[in-house]
């Protein structure tokens, strides 16, 4: 099995998908990863809705919003799509706020799972949520949090040093280009402003 180190710093975000099914004890694998997470107060207010079946995915997809900042280029295109997702639904009768944390737990949880058995995720929040609602026939007293969108990859992200802005984009072959701040931009050591050199 991969290294965990390596495994958290090859994860990029995938918004291609090659159209092979994921098995389904795959995603309960999964969805067990996520239920074992830490929890605040151990309320565990995270339910999980499992899609795989085609036609069901496909009432799912036209109410997913990707790539903010290169729209329409991070879109899935037709033969790309998710197969499979995994909505975190919060059971409102047991927490109505400070879920948050927990759906971060789980969420990383089973993107890192997922990598592991070589499949790929975006962890969407800009979704239809009445729409996912009404398509999946989720009663109230539950919300959907997010939506995990799985697919083995059809593309490479790669992670690049932070310049003079956090949006992502993409080269001219199609590579997605992801900044990230860099260590010493991020840490301080022992007191606040102590930077590390790099
Ligand atoms: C809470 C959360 C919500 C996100 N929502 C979306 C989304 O709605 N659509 C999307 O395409 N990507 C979404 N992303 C993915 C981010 O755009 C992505 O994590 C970011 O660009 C950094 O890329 P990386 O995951 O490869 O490090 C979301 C990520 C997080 C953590």
């Amino acid at each position: 099995m991969d290294n965990l180190l390596d495994l958290i710093k090859r994860r990029r975000t995938i918004r291609q998908f090659r159209q092979e099914e994921i098995p389904e004890n795959i995603l309960l694998e999964l969805v067990n990863l996520g239920r074992l997470a830490p929890s605040a107060a151990n309320m565990q207010p995270l339910e999980f809705l499992v899609v795989h079946e085609p036609e069901v995915r496909k009432r799912v997809f036209p109410w997913l919003r990707w790539a903010a900042y290169i729209n329409p280029a991070g879109n899935p295109q037709p033969g790309q799509e998710p197969t499979a997702y995994i909505l975190i639904l919060v059971n409102t009768k047991i927490r109505q706020n400070g879920y948050e944390y927990d759906v971060g737990a789980a969420a990383e949880n089973i993107i890192l799972g997922a990598l592991t058995q070589g499949i790929g995720c975006c962890w969407l929040i800009s979704v239809d949520r009445e729409r996912l609602k009404n398509i999946l026939g989720i009663p109230d007293g539950y919300k959907i949090d997010s939506v995990l969108a799985l697919g083995y990859p059809a593309e490479s992200p790669v992670v690049e040093d932070f310049q003079d802005s956090v949006k992502y984009w993409k080269d001219e072959t199609g590579v997605l280009h992801v900044p990230k701040r860099r260590l010493s931009q991020v840490v301080h050591l022992n007191r606040f402003g102590n930077r590390i050199s790099g």
